[in-house]
């Protein structure tokens, strides 16, 4: 299996690079520029103790792996999916990309096609398989290697086989991941980061996160 991560580079891409590299994954960093995606991956490579991992251009990455996640601002998520169209037909993208308020992230501003997540399924087509996954958790829990992290992936999209797919990645990276149905429930899922993200200032945390109950084991 090969994954990429398009914006790879920033907070919440590098965490989730790691951990999946940890568990003998083979992971693409994905950069606007290549030389960056090359030098955080190096770094990365270095932290694990093993070249695991290799850096691309998003659309290089993006035709390089089987799987592929979007860790982008919203305000780069259409543009980004445009530019990667083509190279991702036929696969799974995991959209972990929130539309948060720019003006105040504890607040969401939605696009018309309800979520950032359907805004993606639209943009590219029934040839792709977006799956939601990793709104919900945040980039200093995932970075912190040294320990598992008290909570639940969400995983909706509309292909049944897909979310299994990136349930099987949640996993694979120490996670424990929860079949949340269809992509609507993405509107609700994306916007509990916006909660999460008000939790985290108003009682001075860093990694507030989300735990269903009641579900069979
Ligand atoms: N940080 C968290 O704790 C967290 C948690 C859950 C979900 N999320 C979501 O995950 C996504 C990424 O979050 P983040 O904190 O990792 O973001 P970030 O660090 O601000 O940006 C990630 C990467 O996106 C690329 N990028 C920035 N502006 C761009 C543009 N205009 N066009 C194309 N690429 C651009 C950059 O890569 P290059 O310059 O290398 O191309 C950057 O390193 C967001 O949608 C966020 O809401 C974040």
């Amino acid at each position: 299996m090969i994954v990429s991560i398009l914006g790879g580079t920033g907070e919440q891409g590098p965490g989730m690079a790691l951990r999946w590299a940890r568990a003998g994954i083979e992971v693409i960093i994905g950069s606007r520029q290549q030389t960056r995606a090359e030098a955080i991956a190096a770094e990365l490579n270095q932290e694990l103790g093993q070249p695991r991992l290799k850096g691309m251009a998003n659309p290089e990455a993006a035709a390089a792996a089987e799987v592929v996640a979007l860790t982008v601002p919203f305000s780069a998520h259409r543009s980004t999916l445009e530019s990667v169209r083509e190279q991702l037909q036929g696969k799974v993208l995991i959209d972990v990309c929130v539309p948060l308020d720019p003006e105040n992230p504890r607040k969401m501003l939605m696009p018309p096609a309800g979520s950032a997540t359907e805004e993606a399924q639209e943009l590219l087509g029934d040839g792709v398989k977006v799956v939601a996954a990793f709104q919900n958790v945040s980039a200093h829990e995932l970075r912190a290697l040294e320990h598992g992290i008290d909570c639940d992936v969400l995983v909706c999209g509309n292909d049944r086989a897909a979310r299994q797919t990136v349930m099987d990645l949640v996993e694979q990276m120490g996670l424990h991941p929860v079949d949340a149905g269809l992509a609507f429930n993405a509107r609700v899922i994306e916007s509990l980061t916006a909660l999460l993200i008000g939790l985290n200032i108003r009682h001075k945390v860093q990694g507030s996160g989300v735990r269903i109950t009641g579900l069979p084991a």
